[in-house]
């Protein structure tokens, strides 16, 4: 995980307890407290927006995440929202970036 920052973390993620990647980065503090999460992930602030970077194929978007996406900022091609990823043994060595704080 790439943090705001542009520091890269190497973690370790559970695939047993139902977390995704915006708990996940909460779980490791690698942002702010306040600046992730802030709909507790409903896809409905944007505030866990992510890039991913690897070439990983991750289940098809939500209606409500493509909707939200549309409407946040510094949206990429390759942006999905860390809190509807769900973390599963098909990601290990996965990569993401946090998008800006917005
Ligand atoms: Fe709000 Fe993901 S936590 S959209």
């Amino acid at each position: 995980i790439t943090d705001r920052e542009g520091v890269v973390h190497e973690v370790q993620a559970p695939t047993d307890m139902a977390m995704n990647v915006m708990e996940l980065v909460k779980a490791y503090e690698l942002a702010p407290e306040g600046t992730i999460g802030i709909c507790g992930g409903m896809a409905m602030c944007a505030s866990c927006q992510c890039y991913v970077k690897s070439d990983h194929t991750l289940p098809e978007m939500t209606p409500d995440e493509d909707a939200m996406l549309a409407e946040a900022f510094y949206v990429k091609d390759n942006s999905r929202l860390g809190c509807q990823i769900q973390l599963t043994d098909d990601l290990e060595g996965l990569e993401i970036e946090l998008a800006p704080e917005s």
